[in-house]
């Protein structure tokens, strides 16, 4: 695993952008698998502005997104943000302003009718597609990966699964309450790729920023691996896990100095 250590957000989320847009390059039809959330955002708006001044190309690019809640999805009738799906989100902070076509965009259907049927499909599609070359990820407030909350196994598939009080109080205050809702309003399931799904993503990139994720960083990067912190199993990650962070999310890790050496060292290489 390496850990990159950058003075800001702005910093951090240029950083995984020239990762993301090294593979585009280098495999036009790559895998990307895709988060939602704040902390990402600062990577999208650096992917459109690549494709905006420098051409950069999705056209061919597929994608799969991390996690939809339970019971909603796209709402072409509304606008952004009353439309909270994260379907919504990835168009609104990336698809529209790329050239990638919206039929190579995945994200689970949480108006499916069937959505125990539906993650066997997802997990199907993955395959289908190859596989998920690039798998962006952030960390939530209590350890999560996209919305394998504490005690989901680290070998789960595509699941259903219920919302921490954690997550739903940290998404409320993102999201929901500007857009007017009340947090009796939230949905309280969520259908999510699994730890195991994740894991057998080719590589993975996971972002966190601010002082507020310092404790979890922590625990997931240099704590024991355990369910209670799904993040965690970045540990089992051979050689193909990046994790990039600003200095303040960075703070309460016990080997900065090793990672910023580690991270000298390698360029040298
Ligand atoms: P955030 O969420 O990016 O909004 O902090 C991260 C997550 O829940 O994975």
């Amino acid at each position: 695993m390496d850990v990159l250590i950058r003075a800001d957000y702005d910093q951090m989320s240029k950083t995984a952008a020239s990762r993301i847009a090294d593979l585009v390059r280098k495999k036009p039809d790559c895998v990307l698998g895709l988060a939602t959330g704040g902390t990402p955002i600062g990577t999208y708006k650096e992917l459109i502005r690549m494709h905006r001044e420098e051409g950069l190309d999705f056209s061919k690019v597929r994608t799969f997104n991390l996690d939809e809640y339970l019971g909603i999805g796209r709402d072409l009738d509304k606008p952004y943000p009353q439309d909270q799906s994260y379907a919504r989100f990835m168009y609104e902070e990336l698809f529209k302003s790329i050239n990638i076509p919206l039929k190579n965009t995945r994200v689970p259907d949480g108006l499916s009718k069937d959505p125990e049927a539906f993650c066997v499909e997802y997990e199907e599609a993955i395959r289908a597609a190859g596989g998920v070359d690039l798998q962006l990820l952030g960390i939530g407030g209590d350890g999560h990966w996209a919305f394998n909350e504490p005690g989901t196994s680290l070998a789960s598939k595509t699941h259903i699964e219920a919302l921490t009080r954690q997550t739903l109080d940290d998404n409320y205050e993102l999201f929901y309450k500007g857009a007017g809702f009340s947090r009796d309003d939230m949905p309280h399931f969520a259908i999510t790729m699994g730890i195991g799904t994740i894991l057998s993503a080719k590589s993975l990139i996971m972002l966190a920023n601010g002082k507020k994720k310092a404790g979890v960083v922590s625990a997931a990067l240099e704590g024991p691996i355990t369910s209670q912190v799904t993040s965690s199993a970045i540990q089992m990650c051979a050689g193909k896990a990046t994790v990039i962070l600003d200095e303040e999310a960075a703070s309460s890790l016990r080997n900065i100095e090793f990672y910023q050496h580690k991270e000298k060292l390698k360029a040298t290489l």
